[in-house]
């Protein structure tokens, strides 16, 4: 009986965890506020910055939503365009959707998006220290380029190194 329970509700999960991927939009920008601040970073981004983020032409943002109506958003990447390059200018997956494929699935989404405008390069900066992105961009092929020493401003006063990273997306 119990184990008939537990199927059942493991089989509801999934088919209320299917994740969808498309572009954000406007509406959603208190959601993309929400998933970055779980992203750990120093300043996190308000409803009023994606807000304003959208309505830019240069600025590509695509989500993974999940949920029986779609309408949760479990993470999201942010890419800033110009002429044929790219750059990440932020990518959180929420932290009770980690490590299930999300970030991967979602990074080949949205550059399947930018190679569809003609980006040929694909820039990001990651902190030294952040090993879970790092797994992930190094998954997805991108290679170190440089890196920028002292970086980061910590809130204990402390600094981090920038590594950057490129792909190629010809
Ligand atoms: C980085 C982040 C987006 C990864 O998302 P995710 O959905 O958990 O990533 P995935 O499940 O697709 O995993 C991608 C790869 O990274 C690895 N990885 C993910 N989390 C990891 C962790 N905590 N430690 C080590 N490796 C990890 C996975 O093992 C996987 O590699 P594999 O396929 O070879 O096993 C997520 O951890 C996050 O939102 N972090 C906070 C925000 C952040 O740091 N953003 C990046 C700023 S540059």
């Amino acid at each position: 009986m119990f184990e008939r329970l537990l199927g059942w509700l493991r089989g509801l999960f999934r088919k209320n965890s299917t994740p969808v991927f498309r572009s954000v939009p406007v509406k959603d920008a208190a959601k993309l506020a929400e998933a970055h601040a779980e992203g750990g970073f120093m300043a996190p981004w308000s409803s009023g910055d994606f807000e304003a983020m959208l309505a830019d032409r240069s600025i590509v943002a695509d989500g993974v939503y999940v949920g029986r109506s779609g309408g949760t958003l479990a993470g999201f990447v942010v890419s800033r365009v110009a002429a044929d390059v790219a750059e990440i200018l932020s990518i959180v997956i929420r932290k009770r959707f980690r490590k299930s494929g999300f970030g991967s699935r979602l990074m080949r989404f949205h550059q399947q998006k930018l190679v569809s405008r003609r980006i040929v390069s694909l820039f990001l900066e990651v902190e030294e220290g952040n090993m879970p992105a790092r797994a992930l961009y190094q998954r997805l092929g991108f290679e170190r380029i440089g890196q920028r020493d002292a970086y980061y401003h910590k809130a204990d006063g402390s600094t981090a190194t920038a590594i950057v990273m490129k792909r190629s997306l010809q």
